[in-house]
């Protein structure tokens, strides 16, 4: 894998999308980066799609945009994600189609049209975003967590179709930071998430990029279709 690589990345108008994008580009790599909302990033280095990741038209737009200005596609990271907490016998069903819509859908439609524009130079990475509440399973975060799991299943699943095209799949289950994903979360809750943790703190964005790191390394083709859970669970 080259040096300075194509990197998408999905959510980047805040949070740990926004960190990512402004972190790959500062090393000098091109990003494109995409959310319902405009971004603030101003770096020569980035581009930003306007979308849903549940639009499957606007999501084939993009990769069209990739297909004809980029020389390929190296790094996806499947970061965007929508999160609400509620007991099951309290949740309406749209709030379900909604995460799960953006939380698995989402993440299906940017692997398989990545997958596309991967196996023309038969390498690639993608890495998608679980969280530790799956495999915590917290309660009150059923179809998060539930959602969550499903991203897990489908990458370990990616990994075995993709593997014959070079193309390596993961997914990082992510521990409490501070976004604004979690921001209306009462702080017991949180500190109770912590305390099931083998250490016991709020992760730092630079925990993320880490782990993101270590996977797009090109000594790292051997690694795929694992779940790095953060925190130790
Ligand atoms: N923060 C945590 O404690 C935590 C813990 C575990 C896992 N995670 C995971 O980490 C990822 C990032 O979370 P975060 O904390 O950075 O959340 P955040 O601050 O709320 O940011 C979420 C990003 O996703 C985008 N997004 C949401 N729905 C979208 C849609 N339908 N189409 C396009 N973009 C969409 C948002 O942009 P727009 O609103 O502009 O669309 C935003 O840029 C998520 O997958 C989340 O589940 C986070």
């Amino acid at each position: 894998m080259k040096d300075k690589k194509v990197i998408l990345i999905t959510g980047t108008s805040k949070g740990i999308g926004k960190y990512l994008a402004e972190y790959y580009c500062s090393k000098g790599h091109t990003v494109t980066g995409c959310s319902r909302k405009e971004s603030e990033i101003k770096n020569e280095n980035y581009s930003h799609f306007s979308l849903d990741v549940t639009d499957e038209e606007k999501v084939k737009e993009l990769f069209l945009h990739i297909r004809k200005n980029q020389p390929g596609l190296d790094v996806l990271i499947n970061n965007a994600g929508i999160a609400s907490m509620n007991h099951v016998m309290l949740t309406p069903l749209e709030t379900v189609k909604k995460i799960l819509g953006t939380n698995f859908t989402g993440t299906f439609l940017f692997c398989r049209e990545a997958a596309k524009l991967m196996r023309k130079n038969n390498s690639g990475r993608i890495i998608n975003f679980s969280s530790v509440a799956s495999d915590l399973a917290v309660e009150g975060e059923a179809i998060y967590a539930s959602s969550k799991s499903a991203v897990v299943t489908f990458t370990k699943v990616l990994s075995k179709e993709l593997s014959s095209m070079g193309i390596t799949v993961n997914s990082i289950g992510i521990t409490p930071v501070n976004t604004d994903l979690i921001k209306n979360v009462p702080a017991g809750k949180i500190d109770n998430l912590l305390e099931m943790l083998t250490i016991k703190r709020l992760a730092e964005l630079e925990d993320i990029s880490n782990v993101t790191d270590f996977l797009i390394r090109e000594e790292s083709r051997f690694i795929t279709g694992q779940n790095i859970n953060l925190g130790g669970v």
